[in-house]
């Protein structure tokens, strides 16, 4: 067992996501006296800040982001009173010194959080290594983007490597941080029910649908270098299908539940030159509609031409015993109609319906796992419609519903980063991406993208809020599969 850091080091303090996110969640473990009792936060960035400035900056962040109702007065100025912030420049060596002399001694455990450009992450790890705030009771949180391909990744590891070894090195995937995602071990470990179901006998397809609204919000620099495959399939989408995919592991800890999903993502048969042009869609949405609104174009948004996607569709298999045979459609996209992140598993059909040929037709049963915006588990199975029937028994679709928010209204849902932070503070790496499990999806990932490259795929327009371009419904018609929007 781990002991808890005493001191925690923000880098990108002053981002939008540590607005959003990072601060809000340290604010709401810190309310909750979820936090380390002395826990002193040292915030880092590049902004001319100082401890009462940062504060003042902090304060309105935190009004901002966190629901009025979970902020007082008195837990808002506990929790300022932790804050200190240092300027760094990371290319500058004399900021890792005087970052040290802030953060003092390491040695009853420091834990840093760090979020930096790609260009910029060498030099933060040597300048920490060079500034003593590496050594054994160090760990490090590393929040995306990790590299954009296996060779930069490999880059990146590796120069965290030379300074941290794997057991201090927490990769951040936030979606491991979301409760349902974790809910997803809880329904497939926690229940005999599925078990002897959940296998190429007893499901016939599975989809993972992870669609957005949003457009490029802003994030011109880092998006059109990344696309929807780098920027969501290679990470969250792959965690999602791993979860689902993977062995039972033989308990809950970091080490087996990580071994198995890295199974899994090694098992992912690769889509390559090959079978890209029948395995993959990309798309790109042009002007039109979202939530009411008219909304422009990507290329409008981002100003000047560009090949990069903001949609993409997979038809994926595992090469395994357990799934020889089913296949797992992924769908992924920016300004589609609706934000609905699910997990929807097919059964198979029941091997002879009694029922034939009274005009009752049996739907297979579905398990849907939604984890945003609404969180709930909801199977799909036949039932009889109530009535004498006199001209045969009428049946229907009928759900089972589990809906999390009533089911426990008295939990507060949680921001996945309040999890994540609270474990990287306390030293439990289940929920954290381990090295092999990363290159095993870039391995996969390099594999689509170059595929696209050589056939010289290029994405298909799609009116902003519909679900993509019409190959993508091709896709999985083409199977007699319908997507579940
Ligand atoms: C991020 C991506 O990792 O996840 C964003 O970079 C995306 O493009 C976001 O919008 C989605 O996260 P969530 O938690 O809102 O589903």
């Amino acid at each position: 067992m781990t002991a808890p850091s005493e001191k925690l080091l923000l880098f990108g303090a002053t981002g939008d996501l540590s607005q959003r996110m990072l601060l809000p969640s340290l604010y709401g473990l810190a309310a909750e006296e979820l936090l380390p009792a002395g826990l002193a936060i040292v915030a880092t960035a590049r902004s001319a800040h100082d401890d009462t400035s940062f504060r003042a900056f902090a304060d309105q962040a935190l009004r901002r982001f966190v629901p009025g109702e979970r902020l007082t007065e008195e837990a808002l100025a506990s929790f300022l009173g932790r804050l200190r912030y240092v300027p760094v420049d990371a290319s500058n060596e004399s900021d890792f010194a005087a970052l040290a002399e802030v953060v003092g001694s390491t040695e009853k455990g420091l834990s840093i959080f760090l979020s930096t450009a790609p260009s910029l992450f060498s030099a933060t790890i040597d300048g920490l290594a060079k500034a003593g705030l590496a050594g054994e009771g160090v760990r490090i949180g590393l929040e995306k983007p990790l590299g954009y391909d296996m060779a930069s990744s490999r880059q990146i590891n590796d120069a965290v490597a030379r300074v941290f070894p794997e057991h201090r090195i927490f990769r951040i995937d936030h979606y491991l941080g979301k409760e349902t995602v974790q809910n997803l071990l809880a329904l497939r470990f926690a229940n005999s029910l599925f078990e002897p179901l959940w296998r190429a006998g007893g499901i016939d397809h599975v989809q993972i649908t992870v669609s957005e609204t949003v457009g490029l919000e802003g994030r011109v620099g880092f998006y059109d270098g990344a696309g929807a495959i780098r920027d969501m399939v290679q990470n969250h989408m792959l965690q999602l299908l791993a979860l689902v995919a993977m062995e039972p592991p033989s308990r809950y800890d970091s080490t087996a539940v990580r071994d198995e999903k890295v199974k899994v993502l090694r098992s992912l048969r690769p889509i390559d030159r090959t079978n890209a042009n029948s395995h993959s869609v990309i798309g790109q949405y042009g002007a039109g509609a979202v939530a009411g609104g008219a909304v422009p174009g990507y290329i409008d948004e981002l100003g000047k031409p560009s090949d990069t996607e903001t949609f993409v569709a997979l038809k994926a298999h595992i090469d395994n015993w357990r799934w020889r045979g089913v296949p797992f459609y992924l769908r992924t996209g920016k300004r589609l109609p609706s934000r609905q992140s699910e997990i929807f598993i097919q059964f198979k059909s029941v091997p002879h319906s009694i029922f034939d040929g009274r005009g009752a037709v049996l739907q297979p049963n579905k398990l849907i796992i939604r984890l945003q915006p609404d969180e709930n588990v909801r199977l799909l199975m036949m039932s009889k419609v109530p009535g004498l029937d006199r001209e045969g028994m009428r049946l229907r679709e009928m759900p089972l519903d589990i809906s999390l928010p009533n089911a426990f209204a008295d939990t507060r849902r949680r921001i996945a980063y309040e999890r994540l932070l609270l474990d990287l503070i306390e030293g439990d790496q289940t929920l954290f991406v381990r090295r092999d499990e990363v290159e095993a999806q870039w391995e996969w990932i390099d594999g689509i993208r170059d595929g696209w490259a050589a056939n010289a795929m290029k994405p298909k327009t799609y009116t902003a809020g519909t679900w993509g371009p019409s190959a993508a419904i091709a896709l999985t018609e083409r199977d007699g599969v319908t997507w579940h929007d």
